[in-house]
């Protein structure tokens, strides 16, 4: 290593004098008589802030409150653009190489609005100032200062307790021991002393210079890493220091795995076992059926009797019943709207003589009926329903009515639910039409939750009340209110 230009260490150098005074008015008098004898690198020192030393110093105007001025500026502005690169610019405006993200439109409010943006534009002032405030003074006051030759000063240990001093820095061009030492003295000084070099070597054992450099060295390497890492493409996912539950191993649907023997990656139901939230052992609630108490396992066998029931064949309608609903569907405009929809006396259910007998259908729903579940059986029955079976269940929904304009042949036109036979039918019975299906139709109780199968169910009960109504069923009050719309 190049020999570097040192002071001599062992000859003792005067570093600047010290002096001590007895009060603060003292110090403030003696600091003055010096600044105005042309000193300028005169130092105070006092347990308390004292008024007017600075100014008997004649202390330079601090910088800080200025560069603190200028960071809160910077604040302001970076914040500022910010929010207006990042919620108003243009979309797709280059700037700096990066293009503008979206310009959010947010209930109609304008992309770029002061008021708006003033929280993060004071947050970011006030972020800025202060780091720079509490950075900048550091700087300016050149700490952290390990060590200074003052504090080898026994009386100057006073300084934070009881002691005023005065130090004349030997930096100062006007500097002499002799006269800086009697010019303190005839400032009124109670005692004054120089402050030399210390004799031994005062600097830093070469390794600590060595370690300093190389554990800074290393320090810059992480981030060196990462700003290499972010800039550079990567197959592999980017590491991650805290997983969570980020990546985890898991098996998708339907796909193999060699963890278990048999090479599914889900497990078959155990049988006999139930999961969680599937017992479903209310046999009114989800099979519209009244449960058989004499029978034990009532629900399974109920079940296991239900899925005989609906596995009959697909039986065509008697003869009667296919007319009428034929008929409805074709004239459906007309009975939707008028009177000449009553359902057809006549016609039969569309039974095989082998059918196993109908099971015990429940005649109420298994939850009370509220005006709510009445309108969500409405809605829900315009959605799945009405699309076959037309909004008022004549079968004369718009796909039946495509049907027979294209004189389908193998068409089963939807039931008119206002049929006789369908008008006979338990609340239960039809809950199970709709989750299970009928002939021709099929179930919906995939797509269709157990509630809103109920609801649907009320509905469709309700449609065909609707049509043996009479006015004394109609509320008087909205029997007046009718009679005034018309
Ligand atoms: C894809 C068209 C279609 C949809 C949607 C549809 N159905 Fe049907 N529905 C039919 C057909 C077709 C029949 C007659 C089946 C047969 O006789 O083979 C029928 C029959 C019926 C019957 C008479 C059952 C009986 O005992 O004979 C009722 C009640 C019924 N549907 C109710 C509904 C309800 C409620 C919905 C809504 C959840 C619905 N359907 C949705 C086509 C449909």
């Amino acid at each position: 290593m190049a020999k570097k230009k040192k002071p001599d260490n062992n000859e003792p150098q005067t570093l600047g004098v010290l002096a001590q005074y007895s009060g603060a008015d003292e110090l403030v008098a003696a600091a003055r008589k010096l600044t105005d004898q042309g000193y300028k690198k005169v130092e105070a020192f006092s347990p308390f802030p004292i008024h007017g030393i600075d100014e008997a110093l004649k202390a330079p105007a601090p910088l800080l409150p200025w560069v603190v001025l200028g960071a809160g500026l910077t604040g302001l502005f970076v914040a500022l653009g910010m929010q207006y690169y990042m919620n108003a610019a243009p979309e797709n405006a280059e700037l700096f190489g990066y293009y503008s993200p979206y310009q959010f439109k947010i209930s109609g409010k304008p992309f770029f609005s002061l008021p708006a943006n003033i929280p993060v534009t004071f947050e970011l002032i006030i972020l800025f100032s202060s780091l720079t405030a509490f950075f900048g003074m550091l700087v300016f006051n050149k700490l952290p200062t390990l060590s200074n030759p003052l504090f080898r000063s026994e009386r100057f240990r006073k300084a934070t307790d009881n002691g005023f001093f005065l130090y004349v820095d030997a930096k100062d061009p006007k500097f002499a021991v002799n006269s800086a030492t009697s010019a303190l003295s005839n400032a009124g000084a109670e005692a004054v002393e120089t402050i030399e070099q210390e004799a031994t070597g005062h600097t830093l054992p070469g390794m600590i210079h060595w370690v300093g450099a190389l554990s800074t060295a290393a320090a810059l390497l992480p981030p060196l890493w990462m700003a290499a890492a972010a800039t550079r493409p990567s197959a592999t996912p980017r590491y991650s220091i805290f997983w969570d539950m980020d990546y985890q191993d898991k098996f998708k649907p339907q796909t193999q795995s060699t963890l278990f023997a048999d090479g599914r990656s889900a497990r078959p139901h155990v049988p006999g076992t139930i999961g969680r939230g599937g017992m479903r052992d209310d046999t009114r609630m989800y099979l519209g059926i009244e449960p058989d108490a004499e029978v034990a396992g009532s629900r399974l066998r109920t079940e296991a009797l239900l899925a005989s029931y609906n596995a009959q064949p697909d039986a065509p309608p008697a003869d009667g019943a296919e007319e009428d609903t034929a008929d409805a569907s074709a004239e459906g405009e007309e009975s939707a709207s008028d009177e000449a929809a009553t359902p057809a006396a006549a016609a039969t259910p569309p039974v095989d003589p082998n059918a196993p007998p109908e099971p015990n259908w429940v005649t109420l729903p298994p939850m009370p009926v509220t005006e709510a579940m009445m309108d969500r059986g409405q809605q829900r029955f315009n959605i799945y329903c009405a699309a076959c079976h037309g909004r008022g269940g004549f079968g004369d929904g718009l796909i039946a009515q495509r049907a027979l304009q294209l004189q389908q042949p193998t068409w089963v036109p939807p039931t008119n639910v206002h049929t006789e036979y369908v008008t006979k039918q338990p609340i239960g019975k039809i809950f199970n039409t709709i989750s299970n299906g009928i002939r021709k139709m099929p179930g919906y109780k995939e797509q269709i939750s157990v509630e809103d199968r109920w609801a649907i169910s009320l509905y469709v009960q309700a449609l065909q009340r609707e049509q043996t109504a009479k006015e004394a069923d109609v509320p008087t009050e909205t029997l007046q209110q009718l009679r005034r719309q018309k």
